[in-house]
């Protein structure tokens, strides 16, 4: 099938690279021309375990290519995704202005069946927005009567593992009311639902209320352990335990349970704001959902507290080692990353930083900008010289087993704060070293 990503960022490179890898012929269009540029000179411009791989061999094999030309774009794809960003608005909402460009960008272009399919995480009734645009468009042209369908297929690809996710995915969710294009979809998706039906097909507002309500309640798990961390703190209990403990309920389950420095990126936070204010906005306030919100700020700000309780509220003079800078593992993306609180809280009060990340560390240069509290520096134990404390706040794999004797040598204290519980209290505790996990209470 010919297909057209509009949109090339995580969602539509991706998107775009996995429907090429199927056999589909795929154009990615960008109105960022850097952005193009990076792609047709064979580069990728994010971090993404396994994308580089398969967006080479598709190029490679002609299925796959990187436009900023809207006109091209939308003649190519039968199927026009729609995954440009949707950021948040001032007051939490929703910001749907690419949304509505990319609608209306379509509706200038199109001169035959379409099938609009909203990628972006949109809010319910967005799908109406797009169909209007588009209509408008062609009203103009003199083509109102040009057929088309606009459904709702939200992507639930996590960053780090966005391959495996968009491969073999848990469910498929498609709202549509138009019969055609529920069997170009269908179609489009057989190769990723082969070995059982995932695909859920029901009306656009539920497809589009699906994907919110998923990440309110991986992000509402979150905020409820991070609050039981800070209560087994004060009652003698470890958090970790009692994760494992419940965890093996099969009607609990063990995944998005980790108590840790606050959900960050750029999907939770904003995810969550949209949600509270679409409800607000309905007269059916989310009260749960706001708190989980108001714990994750809280929370993001927890490691930097118990600095304050050990070293003093001044901090002037003071160096801190910081591991990790991404907002989560596997990625290079630094959007709403819980290490910039910790690095804005810290050298507010005089400190300065030194940061090691992996593969974050351009993306960190480009959001910190150049300042002088803050060091990005190459490897791990550098980062630890002659700093009162290493703090901890993304579990990168390479962190799991450091040279604890190295950790102690180099640091002027040996004191870690792990925003990530990456290390057993009572190991720490026999090697010698001051450990500050979140909600190691025992
Ligand atoms: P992104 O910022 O990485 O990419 C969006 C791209 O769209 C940018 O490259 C931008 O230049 C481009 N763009 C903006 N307006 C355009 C237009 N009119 N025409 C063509 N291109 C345009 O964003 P993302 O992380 O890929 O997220 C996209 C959407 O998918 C969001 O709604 C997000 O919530 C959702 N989502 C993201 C993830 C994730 O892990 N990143 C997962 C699931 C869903
Ligand atoms: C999340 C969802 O997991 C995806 O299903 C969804 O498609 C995506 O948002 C989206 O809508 O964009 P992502 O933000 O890439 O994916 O990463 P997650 O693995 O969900 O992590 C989000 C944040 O939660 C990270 O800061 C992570 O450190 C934190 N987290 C995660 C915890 O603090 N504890 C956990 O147990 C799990």
């Amino acid at each position: 099938m010919k297909v057209t990503t509009i949109g090339t960022g995580y969602v539509g490179l991706v998107t775009g690279a996995c429907l090429a890898e199927m056999g589909n012929h795929v154009l990615c269009l960008d109105v960022n021309p850097e952005k193009i540029r990076v792609l047709q000179g064979g580069q990728i411009p994010i971090h993404e375990p396994g994308l580089m791989e398969i967006v080479s061999r598709n190029v490679a094999a002609g299925r796959l290519q990187f436009t900023t030309d809207v006109d091209q774009a939308v003649h190519h794809g039968t199927l026009l995704f729609i995954a440009v960003g949707t950021p948040p608005g001032g007051d939490g909402s929703a910001d749907l202005r690419h949304v509505v460009a990319a609608a209306r960008s379509i509706g200038q272009c199109m001169t035959d069946y379409k099938v609009i399919v909203d990628k972006s995480t949109v809010p319910v009734g967005t799908a109406d927005e797009v169909r209007r645009g588009i209509g408008e468009e062609l009203a103009k042209r003199g083509l109102k009567d040009l057929p088309y369908a606009v459904v709702s297929n939200p992507e639930f690809l996590k960053e780090g593992a966005a391959i495996e996710d968009f491969m073999k995915p848990d469910r498929i969710i498609l709202g549509s009311d138009d019969e055609q294009a529920t069997l170009l979809m269908r179609a489009l998706y057989a190769p990723f639902n082969r070995t059982q039906d995932r695909m859920h097909i029901m009306d656009v507002r539920s497809a589009e209320f699906t994907k919110y309500a998923a990440n309110a309640m991986l992000a509402t798990r979150i905020s409820f352990m991070n609050e039981l961390a800070l209560l087994a703190e004060k009652v003698g209990a470890d958090i970790e335990l009692v994760r494992r403990g419940i965890g093996s309920d099969p009607r609990i389950g063990y995944q998005f349970l980790y108590a840790g420095a606050g959900y960050g990126g750029s999907c939770f936070p904003k995810d969550v704001k949209a949600l509270v204010k679409t409800a607000a906005d309905s007269g059916v306030p989310l009260q749960v959902l706001t708190a989980v919100e108001a714990a994750n700020e809280r929370q993001k700000r927890v490691l930097v507290d118990k600095v304050v309780e050990r070293f003093g509220q001044d901090l002037k003079g003071r160096r801190f080692a910081l591991w990790g800078l991404a907002f989560k593992p596997n990625t290079d993306d630094m959007r709403e990353a819980p290490s910039l609180v910790v690095i804005d809280e810290l050298t507010a009060r005089g400190a300065t930083v030194a940061a090691y990340d992996p593969v974050a560390t351009a993306e960190a240069a480009r959001v910190l900008g150049p300042r002088d509290d803050v060091a990005l520096v190459a490897r791990a134990e550098i980062a630890l010289q002659a700093a009162d404390a290493l703090l901890i706040v993304t579990e990168w794999k390479e962190f799991r087993t450091p040279d604890f004797d190295a950790v102690k040598a180099l640091l002027k204290a040996p004191v870690i704060f792990d925003g990530r519980n990456l290390y057993d209290p009572q190991l720490m505790q026999a090697l010698g070293l001051e450990y500050h996990g979140i909600g190691r209470g025992r």
